[in-house]
């Protein structure tokens, strides 16, 4: 009898233990509390996947991040309501650090507040925060590019090929580019400094230029083939030029001047964009885009991953990195001209 007790007694003991084991276990794993494992969570946004140029951004920071972060992703769908909720789910999971593609430049104040409600750093990502946002908050950088450079490098690509093929393009022979301006979403850093810019630098090289027309086709192909079509019909041969903020519009115009009979045999008009975007380079080599510009998704990933990496783990965001960050808390990631010549250049950064 006393045996029995005993048996019972220890098999109590290890029962209760197990339980609690389990149970210390789970919630040291419990998703609460800023690691997954080894891996400290970090919250990260997209500000609509349907991007073409920003879902390689999202591979680029999805292939650095792995084993170093549990990385958590949305899909913020262009929705500024959508991606506040976003953020707070993911501040509720317990993440340790931010990284923010804001879907509203605009909305950078009301992110960093939320932000430093629970002392958490905020990478902000290809929509620039205004500078005094960013400054407010000593935990926010941003990563990216500088908007301007993209213009002036458009612009310069444009008077090149211009000079050499002057020629062929200025088809009423009057001296001046006569342009269609196709422009990313209202309100977007990028979108403003590329339209001014790429056109101021055209007119300091001392070529006039003509705008027959410009239009937000929202950095969307289908919108500016729509714009593409109705500016064929209306000024049938007078267009000398297409310029684009990105390329995903500048292959949607490609589109609308092929349906329309042109880029083939003599009817020739130069179209040019921004980002060198696989597609984009396609088109380059086969002669029916003459320009783009690189905007490197893959470094940008890649420094975001390491600054995030370091925010989350409250180290300097800098530590152990080679990035250089700016003054103004940024990492801004240079833009290179892609022509025909040197189109190797875009395949290896988009590989
Ligand atoms: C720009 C890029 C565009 C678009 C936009 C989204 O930098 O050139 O193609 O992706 O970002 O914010």
């Amino acid at each position: 009898m006393k045996n029995i007790k005993k048996i019972i007694i220890v098999f109590t003991i290890i029962i209760v233990s197990v339980v609690l084991i389990r149970y210390v276990y789970n919630y040291s794993n419990n998703s609460n509390i800023g690691y997954k494992g080894s891996l400290p969570k970090v919250g990260a946004a997209i500000y609509k996947y349907d991007d073409e140029f920003m879902s390689y951004i999202r591979n680029s920071m999805e292939d650095a991040s792995y084993g170093k972060i549990a990385l958590i992703m949305n899909d913020s769908q262009n929705d500024e309501n959508i991606q506040l909720m976003q953020i707070d789910e993911m501040i509720s999971k317990g993440v340790c650090a931010l990284a923010i593609n804001l879907v509203n430049p605009k909305a950078a104040q009301i992110v960093i507040d939320k932000a430093k409600a629970w002392d958490l750093p905020v990478i902000f990502f290809n929509k620039e925060p205004d500078a005094s946002v960013l400054n407010s908050y000593n935990k926010a950088w941003f990563v990216g590019t500088d908007s301007k450079e993209s213009g002036i490098l458009q612009g310069k690509m444009i008077v090149d090929l211009w000079n050499q093929n002057k020629s062929k393009w200025d088809k009423n022979h009057d001296g001046k580019i006569s342009y269609v301006l196709l422009k990313g979403e209202p309100g977007h850093p990028d979108a403003k400094a590329r339209s001014k810019y790429a056109l101021d630098e055209i007119r300091k090289a001392g070529i006039p230029v003509e705008k027959l027309d410009e239009a937000t086709a929202m950095w969307d192909a289908a919108k500016a083939k729509e714009k593409m079509d109705g500016w064929i019909s209306k000024y049938n041969n007078k267009i000398e030029f297409v310029i684009s903020n990105n390329d995903v519009m500048a292959l949607g115009a490609i589109d609308s001047l092929e349906k329309n009979g042109y880029l083939s045999g003599n009817k020739f008009i130069p179209v040019v964009g921004i980002d060198a975007i696989p597609d984009a380079i396609k088109k380059i080599k086969e002669g029916k885009m003459v320009g783009t510009i690189l905007n490197d998704a893959n470094i940008q990933g890649k420094a975001i991953i390491d600054l995030v990496t370091n925010a989350a783990k409250g180290k300097n965001v800098f530590n152990g990195t080679s990035w250089r960050g700016n003054s103004d808390k940024s990492v801004r990631i240079h833009y290179v001209i892609i022509i025909k010549d040197n189109i190797d250049e875009a395949e290896q950064a988009y590989k």
